[in-house]
């Protein structure tokens, strides 16, 4: 029950807009703040990937200030809603896959995976990482972002809030703990510490900073560079 993909067979489209629509401002804030985090080292001419992008409300976000961006997602319902959602950017495109098992031809300047992707697209993270930064150009940027672990009362404030909605099943607080979310359903959100993303970025040999924004998100990003260069 644990393993299953919960956000591609049933937090997608129309539920995972709920998701986001939220009534808390310091979650409107934590997420505005994530999206703006990438978007200041944005280009005009970058091509930006999406790893896990929903409904695209983080590419919408980010169509304008970049050349060209495209957004994956494993649910088909999710990728059908953000065709309708973009149908005014004509630098979008935008392709059901799942990321694990895709096949990619493009390389990109940037890849994203935020609002905690590399929990929520399941899979082995050190691979998950590796496959990105096969498709990032040479110098490319890989994003990677989780909750900052000082933000766990307010996160806990929001999964109540989708409990409320019926969004997801009720919070288990005798296993909830640790950034480790878990509801009487099933559904399962990890986190990742500072200490984490230290191994997993040094095992990839690259450049890499770690950034704690705005008191809520705790960024990974790797540059494609050697990092005794
Ligand atoms: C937490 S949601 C975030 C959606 C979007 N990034 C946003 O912030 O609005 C995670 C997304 O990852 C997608 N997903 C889960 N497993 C995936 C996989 N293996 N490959 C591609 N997408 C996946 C889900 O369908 C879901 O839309």
């Amino acid at each position: 029950m644990e393993d299953k993909n919960y956000y591609a067979e049933q937090l997608n489209s129309q539920m995972l807009f709920q998701v986001y629509d939220t009534k808390i401002s310091r979650i409107d804030q934590y997420l505005e703040e994530e999206i703006n985090r990438v978007k200041k080292d944005l280009k005009a001419e970058d091509k930006l990937l999406e790893v896990g992008c929903g409904y695209g409300r983080i590419l919408k976000k980010l169509a304008g200030s970049a050349g060209f961006v495209k957004g994956i997602d494993i649910s088909k319902d999710s990728i059908n809603f953000a065709k309708d959602y973009l149908k005014d950017y004509k630098n979008v495109e935008l392709e059901v896959a799942d990321f694990h098992t895709m096949k990619n031809d493009k390389k990109f300047d940037v890849i994203i995976l935020l609002q905690n992707a590399l929990s929520a697209i399941k899979g082995d993270p050190k691979e998950t990482i590796a496959k990105s930064l096969s498709m990032l150009k040479d110098s490319g940027k890989l994003y990677i972002s989780t909750y900052s672990k000082n933000f766990w009362d307010q996160r806990i404030e929001w999964f109540e809030e989708q409990a409320d909605k019926k969004l997801l099943g009720q919070i288990d607080y005798d296993k909830t703990k640790d950034g480790v979310i878990i509801c009487k359903d099933g559904f399962k959100a990890i986190t990742f510490t500072e200490e984490d993303f230290e191994k997993l970025a040094k095992a990839t040999g690259y450049k890499y900073s770690i950034e704690e924004v705005d008191g809520s998100s705790l960024f990974l990003i790797i540059k494609k560079e050697k990092a005794n260069q």
